[in-house]
């Protein structure tokens, strides 16, 4: 595979998103392909089962090589679920040189230190994320590449998965036929494709309402605040109107993606549902208000999770930036109303960006987890010089070899 040429592979609960893009001359990323299909095998962002997994990953590569006439033999894989953990660091590394200039070297050893936390027993470090730097007594450097000192710190955020589960996710890729070019934590990646500088500046949090979880991330001043994967998501949606409609499974999912609505309120009492339009074995007659009330409360339970996960780190309320809603379940209408009512900010659904496109479903909130990954390998090939570490999508080069190493470590 050309080296300009690079794919994303998402494995969600319900989908799995395959996207590959090419560098442009100029820089730019293009995307050429991009494909959706059903996943099996995975759920709450684990390897549930390793046959199906591997089936659907296979599944979606086949279709993806058919679409863009390239074979696909390696991916920047997106990692998720509730296992993986993010917890501060702090490094401390003294300055080698002579004349105290601090080298790209003194900026790695004080990551390396970081790394040296207590890591629960188990578990990997997936990303360490420099937050700033100290040197000296001068505190809130960004980057302390060229500066002069005796004492290096960095305040940094280590993400760290269970072992097992990046074992399990590695050997479904490898069996695949795919090699693993980075894994990068998926929430990470979203924020990527669907912010501008100046949001993660000003203080955001972005959301994603998947099928089984809902994760989150918060950025500031550039800096990652928060990540975490809720092991809630739309099909709870489904399942709870499953439950209150008395259909089966699948039914209840069609009439969520055909007729939910988030805002109860602005539904009049008689319009009515006939689910013999969605199935000919069902000839009930259920009420669009009922559905909207269903999918409210379940909506508003998800929102206030997140918003409790706000106030953890101090920032309920308090994110000028706002909420950005994304994943597909962010589609549902009428839920930027409710999240507005919980979060008591500014909210708005998020697109992927930064990319040039002209395959009109990469424009959408589903495809923002696959569009990020493209774009936290394509920034490693645009700023992979040493004043990179500017914005935290550039800090993984230094530990790309270390993630694949973990991984060569980890397969039998
Ligand atoms: N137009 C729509 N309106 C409402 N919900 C939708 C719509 N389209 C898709 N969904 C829901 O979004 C969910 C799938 O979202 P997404 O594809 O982001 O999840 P995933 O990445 O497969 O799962 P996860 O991230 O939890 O592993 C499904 O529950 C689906 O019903
Ligand atoms: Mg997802």
């Amino acid at each position: 595979m050309s080296k300009d040429i690079i794919t994303g592979l998402d494995l969600g609960s319900g989908l799995i998103k395959i996207a590959v893009g090419q560098i442009q001359p100029d820089k730019q990323l293009r995307v050429i392909g991009a494909v959706e299909c059903s996943s099996e095998g995975i759920s709450k962002g684990i390897v549930t089962n390793l046959e199906d997994t591997v089936a659907s990953i296979s599944a979606g590569l086949e279709k993806t090589e058919r679409l863009v006439g390239i074979p696909i033999n390696s991916a920047i894989v997106g990692i998720s679920g509730t296992h993986i953990i993010s917890q501060d660091s702090r490094g401390v590394a003294a300055i080698n040189q002579a004349n105290g200039e601090i080298k790209r070297n003194d900026i790695e050893r004080a990551l390396e230190a970081a790394q040296s936390i207590a890591t629960p027993p188990n578990y990997e470090i997936i990303h360490v994320i420099p937050r700033n730097f100290v040197v000296d007594d001068q505190r809130g450097i960004k980057d302390p590449l060229g500066m002069t000192g005796i004492r290096l710190e960095v305040n940094a955020q280590v993400i760290e998965g269970l072992t097992s589960q990046i074992k399990n996710l590695t050997k479904c890729l490898y069996r695949a036929g795919i090699n693993i070019d980075d894994l990068v934590f998926s929430i990470l990646a979203t924020a990527e494709a669907v912010l501008d500088k100046q949001q993660k500046e000003l203080g955001v949090c972005v959301v994603d309402l998947g099928n089984t979880t809902t994760s989150l991330t918060v950025l500031e001043e550039n800096d990652v605040l928060t990540a975490k994967v809720l092991p809630i998501g739309s099909r709870h949606i489904t399942a709870d109107l499953a439950i209150g409609l008395r259909v089966g499974l699948d039914l209840a999912e069609k009439v969520k993606l055909n007729y939910a609505f988030a805002s109860p309120e602005d539904i009049k009492e008689e319009e009515k549902v006939y689910l013999s339009d969605l199935s000919s074995a069902e000839t009930a007659v259920v009420s669009k208000k009922q559905i909207a009330e269903i999918t409210n409360a379940r909506l508003e339970e998800i929102f206030k999770m997140v918003n409790d996960e706000l106030r953890l780190i101090g920032r309920a309320g308090k994110l000028p930036a706002g909420v950005v809603l994304t994943g597909a379940g962010a589609k549902l209408p009428g839920l930027v109303e409710v999240a507005k009512q919980v979060f008591k900010l500014p909210v708005m659904i998020g697109y992927p960006h930064h990319v040039i496109s002209s395959i009109d479903k990469v424009n959408d909130p589903s495809f923002a987890n696959v569009i990020g990954l493209l774009l936290w390998e394509h920034h490693l090939h645009q700023f992979s010089t040493p004043t990179s570490l500017k914005t935290f999508s550039n800090l993984k080069i230094d530990f790309k070899n270390r993630i694949i190493n973990l991984i060569k470590k980890i397969l039998p």
